[in-house]
């Protein structure tokens, strides 16, 4: 386990949005290099950026035509491994993003693998030996290709599927996960692995981990047994580099996998969501709502076993939001963020922060981009002046990847790094208690000691500090133990104490005692 991760705070970039430093409207590695420092500024000490390499774009990035080689749009190679090099002058690691799932349509090998001669890649994707053979069950297109056959989709139809095999082949086209070819599409992802982590990446966040092998069981012990493969190879070859897994199952991610961290996904009506994205739902019941008719169980109840089972082997993380996600501001007001962050700040794993949530940026209703579609309002410049573009750029406003935010009183962080008491300010001082207090970090205990169905505050414990919320407008309280008595208040967000065996907090409060 790469010990860099207990005390990392990563932060999400998504390239196309963040700085763009050559006026053509778009974020480059440029960009990312100058705003090192605010990122340090922030407290955090680790980045995942989204896809930035050759690409058609169809899915912003997650069409990969050259895995080796970056799009042109953000800088050179030379520009990334010079980013790589910068950020770790500054104690920032660099995770990239993998696509192991699919390539695009246009990358070499699918271009090979459609040909009707037999050649080195007819096996790299999945083909039935007919193209009025239907792939049953998968998603599949047929008709565009030179080879007689239809071959099966990932997610989009830009994105065929990399054949990794299939754990129960059904007929003569499904070859088995031991077939030399299945082998050599496994290899050919390490090697990607390998041409970056040899040019100063930290690791890897893996974009649809559970989609690899085919006809895998309930368990996915056929895709899992490809990421510990993989994983063997990191423990002997690069054990500082990290992997997260867009999986959300983490005993299949964590324990069976390899993986050092699993994302806690926004999976319509579960506990992630039930915190902050409740409205997926109809009525929007979540729990850091100022209502207070949220209920923190709904989290506990599915977060408390899977931690359990997992936290000996890895991290289960918790995210603000990320580029597939609505941004928490478009429910929740910056108050209401406070709590939130405070909340998702301070638990156990390795935290996320989605570039912009740290000042509140909306959700802006918007047509799609590159794929996008619902996702597009969160990807949105960096708001980063109330100058021209929010000064994320100085080309003309209709040349802009998408549009900045031009609401009155939309936030930025120019304004927020002058304010106290903004979010951003907040954000500030929560993960530097973090790095200062080891309790609060990833591998810290954890122990819930109040949280009742239908009741507030949430009470719990971090190694031997003790923290409450109350995301309510309402004065609440709860009993605590004797030995908490004498605890002193080392950071607040509003006002809690504890008076005799009673924890008390004021509306919209968030308090850790020592
Ligand atoms: C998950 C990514 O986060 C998303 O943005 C992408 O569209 C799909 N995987 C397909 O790669």
């Amino acid at each position: 386990m790469p010990n860099w991760l207990k005390d990392a705070v990563f932060y999400e970039i998504y390239p196309q949005s963040f700085y763009d430093t050559n006026g053509d409207g778009i974020g480059d590695f440029n960009g990312i290099i100058e705003k090192l420092d605010y990122i340090k500024s922030l407290g955090c000490n680790a980045l995942w950026i989204n896809p930035c390499f050759d690409s058609l774009f169809h899915d912003a990035g997650y069409d990969v035509r050259d895995y080796k080689k970056v799009a042109p749009r953000y800088g050179t190679n030379s520009d990334l491994y010079r980013l790589f090099g910068e950020a770790h002058r500054k104690g920032i690691h660099v995770l990239l993003d993998l696509v192991p799932g699919h390539t695009s349509e246009e990358h070499p090998w699918f271009l090979e693998s459609q040909k009707a001669e037999k050649n080195e890649y007819s096996n790299r994707y999945i083909w039935t030996n007919a193209a009025f053979q239907p792939a049953k069950g998968f998603l599949y297109i047929g008709g565009e290709t030179e080879r007689d056959g239809v071959y099966v989709l990932n997610f989009f139809k830009c994105q065929p599927a990399l054949n990794y095999g299939f754990l129960n082949p059904e007929e003569d086209w499904q070859l088995s996960m031991d077939h030399p070819d299945c082998i050599a599409t496994r290899e050919a992802m390490k090697d990607v692995m390998r041409f970056w982590l040899d040019h100063g990446c930290d690791g890897f966040r893996v974009d649809m981990a559970a989609s690899l092998v085919k006809n895998d069981d309930e368990k996915k012990s056929g895709t899992s047994a490809v990421w510990k493969n993989v994983r063997e190879m990191l423990d002997a070859e690069y054990p500082e580099a990290a992997m997260i897994s867009e999986w959300n199952e983490p005993e299949m991610a964590i324990n069976q996998g390899g993986f050092h961290m699993d994302f806690y996904l926004n999976w319509s009506g579960n506990g992630y969501s039930s915190l902050l994205r409740d409205y997926e739902r109809g009525e929007d019941h979540s729990f850091f709502k100022k209502d207070g008719s949220g209920d923190i169980r709904r989290f506990l109840d599915e977060y408390l076993p899977r931690y359990e089972a997992t936290r000996e082997n890895g991290y289960y993380c918790l995210i603000t939001c990320n580029h597939d996600t609505k941004r928490p501001k478009y429910n929740l007001d910056d108050s209401e963020l406070k709590i939130a962050y405070a909340f998702l700040f301070t638990m156990p794993g390795v935290p996320f922060l989605y570039y912009g949530d740290e000042i509140g940026m909306r959700y802006l209703e918007l047509k799609t981009k590159e794929g996008g579609y619902g996702r597009t309002g969160s990807r949105t410049p960096m708001q980063w002046t109330d100058g021209k573009n929010a000064g994320f750029s100085t080309c003309p406003a209709d040349a802009l990847y998408l549009p900045v935010d031009t609401a009155d009183g939309a936030p930025s962080v120019a304004a927020q790094e002058v304010d106290g008491n903004s979010l951003l300010s907040t954000v500030k001082d929560l993960l530097r208690l973090r790095h200062e207090e080891e309790d609060l970090q990833a591998d810290g205990d954890f122990e819930v000691v109040y949280a009742e169905s239908g009741k507030l505050p949430f009470v719990y414990r971090r190694g031997s500090l003790l923290l409450a919320l109350n995301p309510s407008t309402e004065r609440v309280s709860a009993p605590v133990g004797e030995a908490d008595a004498g605890k002193k208040v080392l950071y607040a967000i509003g006002t809690g104490e504890v008076k005799e065996q009673e924890i008390i907090l004021a509306p919209q409060s968030f308090v850790v005692l020592k």
